[in-house]
């Protein structure tokens, strides 16, 4: 059985209020107990989002790393630094990254890598872009990103990673994919991981993103290979992303 995870990406979002907000209605919120839950608030937010949600169920992740531990890198943030907030998850390769910062599959795998080490718990954002998916691309591209972050990788460490597919078209726009689209590409990721180790396809936890809600939340997590969702307008919303996480049930 895979415990499904919702992740909330804030992205470059939300306020110290939000953070207050979130962590008086996660205190009172009946969480379903098979659901695992995260928050990925920006970098600033980590301190006081760790205070507002101590007692409770709900995870802390952070939204990036650098590959080093420290040294001369003004701006960035290692893995070590984010382990003594008490980050567990981290996301890698978010398509934002991949296209606005130039991450490419190796910084990718380097993110990947220094997250384990780190022993932080790496969630690797994989998606096509509309131009692939209608040049019949999205198989291979999804497929290219997995096997390179992946391919390396230990099994033992490949059993830490949770992937994200996050169809960029989908992303912020409103337009999702619908459950069948997501399942299609999702099971694809599940039969290569297959070819690498049986055992783990069946383990690895697979989460869809881009403009999940709490309205079409359900039906996208009810799909076979869909085990949670990475969701990033919708988590800023509070009553939303509960009602996500409900769904995950
Ligand atoms: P939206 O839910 O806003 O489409 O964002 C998805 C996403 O990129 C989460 O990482």
């Amino acid at each position: 059985m895979r415990t499904p995870l919702i992740a909330g990406n804030w992205k470059m979002n939300g306020s110290s209020a939000l953070v207050d907000a979130f962590g008086q209605a996660f205190a009172d919120a009946d969480l379903p107990e098979s659901v695992e839950v995260v928050v990925h608030p920006p970098f600033p937010y980590l301190d006081a989002a760790r205070r507002a949600l101590a007692g409770g169920s709900v995870k802390l992740g952070a939204q990036t790393l650098n590959p080093l531990h420290a040294g001369a890198r003004t701006g960035e943030v290692s893995g070590r630094m984010l382990k003594e907030f008490d980050v567990e998850y981290v996301l890698v390769g978010h398509s934002e990254r991949r296209e606005l910062y130039r991450e490419s599959d190796d910084d990718v795998y380097d993110r990947l890598l220094a997250a384990l080490n780190a022993d932080l718990r790496p969630i690797l954002c994989v998606g096509e872009t509309l131009e692939a998916r209608d040049a019949g691309r999205t198989r291979d591209v999804v497929l290219r990103q997995v096997g390179h972050a992946l391919a390396p990788l230990e099994p033992a460490q490949r059993a830490r990673v949770t992937i994200a597919y996050e169809p960029v078209w989908a992303i912020g726009t409103g337009r999702t994919a619908t459950p069948e689209q997501a399942q299609e590409v999702m099971a694809a990721i599940r039969e290569y991981q297959a070819g690498f180790d049986p055992a783990l396809a069946q383990s690895m936890r697979l989460i869809y993103g881009g403009s999940m809600n709490a309205a079409n939340a359900a039906e996208l997590l009810a799909q076979p290979d869909i085990d949670g969702g990475l969701v990033g307008g919708a988590s800023l919303k509070v009553d939303d992303f509960l009602a996500i996480c409900h769904s995950a049930r």
